[in-house]
């Protein structure tokens, strides 16, 4: 802070220093006060020549008396030199001339000195120069100016080191695997986007750290109980005595492999949509003919007396996404609905404002409130494992995923159904 601080400071008050003396200088030089010498020189000038046409009046023997009476008089500054009394040709050859001269006196006060036409001697008035001196007010003034700037340089940098402290200060912490971003930086502060930026950055590690926990929770989980059956399946394969046993052990631990393929197939799936290393591909889709289209193929695959609706908004006409993913996240939810709605599904596309809006409900149990933020977590299935439970729990994390990147959300409440509403909405202009 004292650095910076300093810099700038000295920055500032060298420049304006520098802007001072060269406006002083073109001043003193061009502007108003050479023009006022001038003036006053030409005053000066004028009174002397009046008083030298006086003196014509007076007999030489006499002037030098009649000069001290003047001056005595008047109280100015007069005296009668000698020719001889004066220094330098070029005064004398302009007093010659019939012209007047200055001459700066060894007091640093100044002569004006005009030729007296019918006896050769001088007339010479003594005047001070305009004072240039700095009075101690001005000194004051300038000090004065100089600690406002001081003052005003401190006003703005304090908050400012201040918020970059705060931020440093958490990017540490937050490097010190604590995994929470907390820096208190307010709105109006210069930083802002800077700390909101870091947020966002810090959210997003925060996530793909417990998209990683998760899945080698999961991949403990889903990885071990069939390799454990295969172990034992090669057991009792190796102590069988018939071909016919054999068989029917090599069979089963088929199955087990192709569990573990489905497995790493979806996490690896899910792993490249999470690290967002695909390129959405968005182009504007007619969903009035997309969304029914698909949701009567997946009504084909559902189970028997369900009631799937779909309805959608017609100016849906030309809605910008990427429509294979989107295609993947009706589905998604609409197996899930498929699974747990007991008589009615319904799925809704509207286009409200700046916003594309899509909801999947069904009336089945629907997703307790505590559990609401957590079923988008990847490998997150809720309650024990039932009948209607498959996958690996990735569907809702794949729905977030995609609506995150469109610029969007995903999220579950209750339905009036009474069963789960899942909603995914983007805005319809995405931003780039
Ligand atoms: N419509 C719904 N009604 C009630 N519970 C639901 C519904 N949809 C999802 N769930 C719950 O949320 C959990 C997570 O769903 P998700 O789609 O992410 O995974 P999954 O369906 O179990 O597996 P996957 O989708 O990977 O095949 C489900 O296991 C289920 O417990
Ligand atoms: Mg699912």
């Amino acid at each position: 802070m004292v650095r910076h601080f300093l810099q700038l400071y000295l920055l500032i008050v060298l420049t304006l220093a520098a802007a001072s003396w060269l406006q002083d200088w073109l001043w003193d030089t061009y502007g108003r006060q050479g023009a006022e010498a001038a003036f006053q020189d030409r005053g000066h000038a004028a009174a002397l020549a009046v008083l030298a046409e006086h003196l014509r009046t007076v007999p030489s023997a006499q002037r030098r008396e009649a000069v001290a009476t003047l001056a005595e008089r008047t109280g100015i500054d007069l005296e009668l030199f000698e020719p001889r009394d004066i220094a330098g040709e070029e005064t004398l050859a302009r007093l010659g001339r019939g012209d007047p001269a200055t001459l700066a006196g060894a007091d640093g006060r100044l002569w004006m000195l005009r030729e007296l036409e019918d006896d050769g001697r001088v007339l010479a008035f003594r005047y001070a120069a305009p004072d240039t001196e700095r009075s101690a007010i001005e000194w004051l003034l300038a000090f004065l100016l100089y600690a406002a700037i001081a003052l005003v340089i401190m006003l703005w940098l304090w908050p400012l080191t201040r918020d970059l402290r705060r931020l440093e200060r958490a990017t540490v912490r937050f490097g010190d695997r604590n995994w929470t971003f907390d820096a208190d930086v307010r709105p109006g502060s210069q930083v802002y986007g800077l700390a909101q930026a870091f947020r966002r950055m810090a959210a997003r590690i925060d996530g793909l750290i417990g998209s990683h926990k998760e899945m080698s929770h999961a991949v403990a989980h889903e990885i071990k109980t069939p390799l454990a059956r295969m172990r034992f399946e090669i057991e009792m394969a190796q102590a069988a005595t018939d071909r016919e046993t054999v068989h029917a052990h090599l069979r089963n631990i088929n199955v087990d492999i192709a569990e573990l393929d489905g497995f790493v197939t979806a996490a690896l799936d899910y792993a490249i949509l999470e690290r967002a290393e695909m390129a959405l591909n968005v182009a504007e889709h007619d969903f009035r003919a997309i969304l029914p289209a698909l949701t009567e193929s997946v009504a084909r695959g559902a189970p028997p007396g369900l009631d799937i609706r779909c309805e959608v908004d017609p100016r849906a006409a030309r809605v910008s996404c990427d429509a294979h993913l989107m295609e993947i996240v009706l589905r998604n939810l609409l197996y899930n609905a498929t699974r747990y709605a007991r008589k009615e599904i319904r799925v809704t596309f509207t286009v409200d404002g700046a916003c594309h809006r899509l909801d999947v409900e069904d009336d089945g149990p629907g997703i307790p409130p505590a559990d609401r933020q957590r079923v988008f977590d990847s490998f997150v299935q809720l309650g024990a494992r039932d009948a209607r439970k498959s996958g690996y729990g990735l569907g809702l994390a794949i729905v977030k995923r995609v609506a995150e990147w469109h610029g969007g959300d995903a999220r579950v409440a209750e339905s009036p159904l009474g069963g789960a509403a899942f909603t995914v909405h983007w805005p319809v202009q995405r931003p780039t």
